[in-house]
Formats: C-alpha cells, structure tokens, sequence
C-alpha cells in the first residue's frame, strides 16, 4: 500500500515535473496516456476491470437494478464509477471511499441523464431545436454543467442525437429532430456548452453523444426494437451527427440497445472500433447502454453473460453500464486468452485518461464545494433564460384571424384543459434533478402576468388520457362566461421519452371532445398544445382557431408561454420534425426521394402514382415550419451566377420584408436538390438556415454561400464527392414553401 502511495506520486511529481517544463512536443493527451499507463502496470485484473465498471445508486434508476451493493462494489475496487447519485455530500462519501479504501485509489466517475438542465430545467431537446438557436441551445447545456457539476457530478449522458422520421417513438423528443445537417450543429453546440473550453474546469463535465448508433430507427416507432436500413442511409442520414459530436471534441460515446443489419451496436467492432476509432479518429471511451451487453443474449448473438462481456469488449465497449458482465467475467476471459491483455489495458486507459482530462487525479473533490452548490444552483439569472429559452422554442402552428396574441381589451379569460394547471408535467422527460414543485404552470403563468387586471377563471374539463367526459360541460360553462379562452390540451410527460411509444399519436382521451364542445362556445379560443413528438391533431387544426405547440418548457415553463399568448415575446420557432396528418402516414420526413411514379400535385389520388386512396402526401405541418405574429415577403433569388467550378462560391441572397405590424424574427432556410445523381437524391435537402430579426416594416437581406463540396453525396460506390450537372436552389419559410432558382455546376 505504502509502496504504491510512494510510486504513485513519484509520477504526480514526475510529469508535473514534466509538464512545468513545457515540453511542447508532446499533447496533453500524450501526457495523460503516459500517465495512465504508469498507473495500469500497477494494477491487478481486478482492479482494471473495476474502473470498466459504471454502476447506479440506488436513485433514479432506469431499469432495474441488479445490485443494491454498489458501496461494497466501490470498497472492493470493482465499482470505478457510478451513475444516478448527485449533491456534494453523497458524491464526496462515495469518492471518499474511492479514494481512502481502495488500493489503487484512483478517483470515480459520476454520471447522470442531465438531458435538458439540471436543477433549471429548459424546453425539452425537441422544443430547444425548434428554436434554431444553437447558441441558445449552448447556454442551457453551459448553464446545466454548471449546475450539475456544482452538485459533484462530472459525466452526463447526453447530447442524444439520434435523428428520428418516426413520431410514434418516444425518444423523438429527447433529439433535434428529422434533419441530419442541422442536428449536426445543434450535437455540436450541445457538447461544447457541457464540456466549455477546457474540460479541466471545475464547471466543466464529459459528454456522451448517444445512441450509437442508429437508435433513433426502430422498426414500427417501438422503443429496443430492430433497426435495418441501408448502408448508405446510415452514412447519409443517421450517422453525421454522432460524427459532428466527435469533431467537437465529445469524450465518451454510448452505444445503442438496437441492432443495425443484424449486429447490435454493443458487440458490432465495425462500429465501435474500426468507423468510431480507426475512421473517425475518436480518442475518447466507450460505455455501453443499461445492461447492454447483458442483451446481447437476448439478441441472440452470446449464449450466455461471460460471451456477452467477450463479444462487446472485443468489439470496443471500454464501459459496462449496469450490467455487471466485465465484473462477472472479464477476469477468466483475459486468463484464458479470449480477451487479449492489451484490449483490457486499453480500455482502462481511454477511461484514466478521462478522469486526468477533468483533472480529477489532481483533486478528487474537485466537484464537491458545499459553496459553489449553494451559490449554483437556479440562479435569477438562469430561471430567467429558462424563461427567454421556453418562449423561442414555442411554435405557433395556427393562427387564424389574428386570433393571438390575446387582445389587451378582455375583461375575463378562461384557461381550460388537463394541463393548465399541472406541474409535474411542465418538466418533461427525462428532468434529472428538477423539481417539479418549482415549475410555473400555463394558469400560473397568465396569472403572473395579467397581475390581477383581467379576471382569470379555469376548469380541468377532463384527464390527459381517460374515457371521464364527467368534467366537460363545467369546461363549457366556464369558457361561455369569458371573452377568450385559452385551452391547454397534449400528452403528459411520461407519454414521451424512454420506453413511450405509441401507435395512435392523436390527443389521447376525450381531449377532442373537450375541445370540440369549447369551440362550439363561438368564444375565441386558442390551443396552447404540450407534446413531447410531432402529433397527428388533424381534427384540432380543422376546429381551433389557432393552435400554440408549447412542448414541454421545463422550470419556467409558463411564464414563458404567457409571454408568447400576451404578445411580449412574437413567437419564433419552426419544426424540426414533421407533423402527419395520420400515423398511416408515417414514417414521414420532408427529404423524400422523387420515386418513380411521382404525383402530380392537381391530381393528388390519381391512379398508379406514390400516394394513398384515402390521405394526401402532404404533412399536416411540415418541417421548418412556423408562424409568427408579423408576415414576412420574400423577394426572388439572386444568385452570383448560374454556371460554378468545382472551387467557385455560390453565393445566393433574398430580401426578406416585415409586411406585418409588429417586430419579429424570421428563420429563412435554404434548400438544395440535386436533379440528377449516381444514385437518386432527395427533393430538398437543408443546407443553410438564417434567423434574423426583421423590424416591422423594414427590409433585410439574406446571404447564403455555398461551396460545390457543400453538395457532396455517397456515390454507387460508397465515395462521397459532387458531381457537375444541373441543381434547383430554394429558399423559403420551411420546406413547403419558398421560391427557387437553377443552377449548374460545369
Ligand atoms: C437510456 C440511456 C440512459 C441510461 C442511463 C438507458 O435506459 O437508454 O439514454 O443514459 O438509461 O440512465
């Protein structure tokens, strides 16, 4: 033991030595490799299996939890991280026995799901992309490091960046959405705003792009369920923006629970090892997802646990969650040769290198100063982005007659609806540590801010999802004695997320009802919609009036509605993700091929053409799509020039007019179609976005520039280049509308 303490700081000093004499040949990861292979030619098996071993406490867990032992495991060195446990006391109890009673006393990992805020919980993922504010989307994942890591934590699960063509999975609102290019950017804002600037700063903790890879692709829309698709869809569409994560510098990725063609993520090596390493040049670890590779013998790909553990670390797993398969097996597998001593060595490395990187080999409790935990967390300013942040990513879906905002004139308003008042569903999924007693409802919110001077009256009128009409006709008696009403209608938190499928993706319950009998009260009514996924509300945007998606806005929730409903804030925001009108409609996604038998639009259920008998093609919603409370005009396009070399710029402009009476941010998008490729290219594809504020009245010009190498495809034979020929540029208010210029690249 003493022997060790003596050889262990002989290499403290010895690199600090080392470093203070700046030699800049070497990197720091350089560096912190050395180092871990200094401390890895100290450790037993047993101990270099611990450290790739990631378990939970016994708080928030989700899946079952195989061992309530998690402190023995810890004390016996077999438990080198641990998940699901956070505030300074508990993580600094837990690291203490880490650090003092264990014999390699190598400090531990602390995880969690900090998916949107940690304590200041932000619009779901889903409602953050609406925005198309990356910084935006930075700050909150800056402000819940902060947060999280003043509360001991150094490791969040996220950014999820799965992308996702199916509303039926639940996951949906845990992404960014349908867009591969934009989902790209928003993953990369998403791990800087975790990591900051320098992983070695005490608000600073790893991120984790999950699912890796292709979760977001289930068959069906069912959550675990098995994903098959092409070779070139996955290297097009689904795995870009895990990509863009690792160019930001991610230091850990998750697998997925799915199987790709066949192979689950968990023991596919052309995955993890030889795209994610070798291809992509990933430096940092790889963890499984809960109990993954206990799966694999589900999948039907092990016989049994200790074959799981081989397969997955063999295929380059570095971390066991949960699962307890490296812990059960990794020992006789390195003795018996199956797993080589080189493969185990560099597993515990990548995860060494980790903990040096966030400078826990120099300071254990880095993370567990009682002060910053008080100081941190919900802080005025943070509740009040929380706020800012909940009404940008508001999308307002319909808006007849200038129904909204709610005129300054009414005397009494009715809020209506089984989410008016409910707190614990303002939060969302996936809410690590908020609290849903701090949130501000829809009713509290309008309260807050009509302050008294319009007589505020409220029903529930029904649940989110029973058959009980019982509360309808005091809903109706309430909405005839107001001058408008505002009527709180969608899902419950727990109907998205993880394990929250759904094959009907309506308003569940007698919501419609509700909502029919309200509107047949002539009042003005507007729907203030909650959903965790695009909805199918085909009926809802027949009869309302006008309809606000709200999603579900976290801690500040509705105060940041209200602002939206009273005109404060002029809503922004436009969809990510499609909305069908049907799920028979689904999958449904706004970068579809031509097809051969296309429709013609007049004669949308012409005979032998792509369509249905019974529903147009066309989304209720589509993606990029979003009013405001202004107009916007768009001039046509100019373009520099109509005929490009591979090395020219395009450089295409619109003037964008504020037609409207008030102030208000545009999101113009542009979109490219290739007319004629090696293999088929879809009708539009995003390849550039500009959110402008354009006062009322005026006037502003929008550039975008492109470069021919911004065209680039997967060709017949996987190569990904453009090519020269004829190309239709549009752009426009979302991905339905919008004018369009040709173009060729010679
Ligand atoms: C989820 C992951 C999550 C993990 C730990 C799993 O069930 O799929 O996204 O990070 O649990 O909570």
């Amino acid at each position: 033991m003493m022997r060790i303490k003596i050889l262990l700081t002989l290499i403290l000093f010895t690199t600090f030595f080392y470093t203070g004499c700046k030699n800049q040949l070497l990197s720091d990861l350089i560096i912190y490799e050395n180092k871990a292979d200094s401390i890895i030619n100290l450790m037993t098996i047993d101990e270099k299996i611990g450290q790739l071993s990631l378990f939970t406490s016994d708080w928030s867990t989700t899946g079952p939890t195989m061992r309530k032992d998690y402190i023995d495991l810890i004390k016996q060195g077999k438990a080198g991280n641990i998940f699901n446990a956070y505030t300074v006391d508990y993580v600094k109890d837990l690291q203490k026995i880490a650090m003092e009673e264990t014999r390699m006393h190598i400090p531990m990992l602390f995880g969690y799901d900090v998916i949107h805020g940690h304590r200041t919980i932000f619009p779901i993922p889903l409602a953050q992309a609406s925005s198309w504010d990356t910084a935006a989307i930075e700050k909150a994942e800056r402000i819940a490091a902060i947060e999280a890591t003043a509360e001991g934590l150094n490791w969040t699960f996220a950014p999820m960046v799965d992308l996702a063509r199916d509303p039926r999975w639940g996951r949906v609102m845990e992404g960014s959405g349908e867009d591969t290019w934009l989902g790209g950017l928003i993953a990369a804002a998403r791990v800087r705003g975790f990591q900051g600037s320098d992983l070695s700063d005490k608000s600073s903790m790893l991120a984790c792009v999950k699912h890796f890879a292709a979760y977001g692709a289930p068959q069906g829309g069912r959550d675990y369920n098995t994903v098959d698709m092409s070779e070139r869809s996955l290297y097009e569409w689904y795995l870009p923006v895990y990509k863009s994560a690792i160019n930001a510098g991610v230091a850990s990725v998750m697998t997925s629970f799915n199987e790709i063609a066949g192979i689950p993520s968990t023991s596919n090596k052309w995955l993890l090892t030889d795209l994610l390493h070798n291809e992509w040049k990933f430096k940092g670890f790889v963890v499984t997802d809960y109990s993954s590779i206990n799966e694999l013998i589900n999948h039907g790909v092990a016989v049994d646990l200790s074959e799981a553990a081989s397969l997955s670390i063999n295929a380059g797993v570095d971390m066991d969650m949960q699962g307890s398969a490296f812990v059960s097996h990794l020992d006789d597998l390195v003795k018996s040769g199956k797993v080589s001593e080189e493969t185990l060595n560099s597993a515990v490395k990548r995860i060494l290198v980790a903990k040096y990187e966030l400078g826990l080999f120099d300071d254990p409790y880095k993370y567990c100063d009682k002060k910053r935990e008080k100081e941190e967390i919900m802080r005025p300013e943070y509740l009040d982005f929380a706020r800012e942040f909940a009404g940008k990513s508001c999308v307002l879906l319909k808006n007849e007659k200038g129904t909204l905002p709610v005129r300054e004139d009414i005397k009494t308003l009715a809020v209506i609806g089984p989410l008016a008042d409910s707190k614990a569903d303002m939060l969302g999924f996936w809410s690590a540590a908020g609290q849903w007693e701090k949130c501000v409802t829809l009713l509290e919110g309008i309260n807050n801010k009509v302050n008294g001077t319009v007589k505020i009256l409220s029903a529930k009128g029904c649940n989110v999802n029973d058959d009980n009409t019982s509360g309808i006709n005091q809903a109706v008696s309430v909405a005839r004695r107001a001058d408008f009403v505002i009527l709180a209608l969608g899902e419950s938190k727990e109907m998205s997320g993880e394990s929250a499928s759904r094959t009907d993706i309506d308003l569940p319950g007698v919501q419609i009802e509700l909502a029919r009998a309200v509107i047949r009260t002539g009042k003005p009514v507007a729907v203030v919609l909650f959903n965790g996924r695009p909805l199918a509300i085909q009926e809802l945007d027949e009869i309302a009036p006008a309809i606000l998606d709200a999603w579900f806005g976290g801690t500040q929730a509705g105060n940041g509605i209200a602002d939206v409903l009273f005109g404060d804030v002029n809503p922004s925001g436009k969809l990510t993700m499609t909305f069908p009108r049907n799920v028979g409609q689904i999958p449904i996604f706004y970068n579809t091929k031509n097809t051969g038998r296309p429709i013609n639009p007049e004669k949308p259920y012409e005979k032998f053409k792509s369509n249905y008998l019974d529903s147009p093609n066309t989304p209720l919603y589509p993606f990029g799509y979003g009013l405001s409370y202004t107009s916007f005009k768009y001039s046509v396009i100019s373009l520099n020039k109509t005929g490009f070399q591979k090395d020219d710029h395009i450089t295409a402009s619109v003037d964008i007019t504020n037609t409207g009476d008030r102030d208000g941010e545009e999101i113009a998008q542009l979109y490219v179609y290739d007319l004629v490729g090696d293999v088929t290219r879809p009708l539009k594809e995003l390849k550039g976005f500009k959110k402008v504020l354009i006062e009322k009245g005026k006037t502003v010009s929008v550039t975008f520039t492109l470069s021919p190498s911004d065209l680039s495809y997967y060709h017949t034979d996987m190569s990904f280049s453009f090519d020269p020929g004829d190309f239709e540029l549009f752009i426009g208010p979302n991905s339905s509308e919008g004018s369009s210029v040709s173009f060729s690249i010679l």
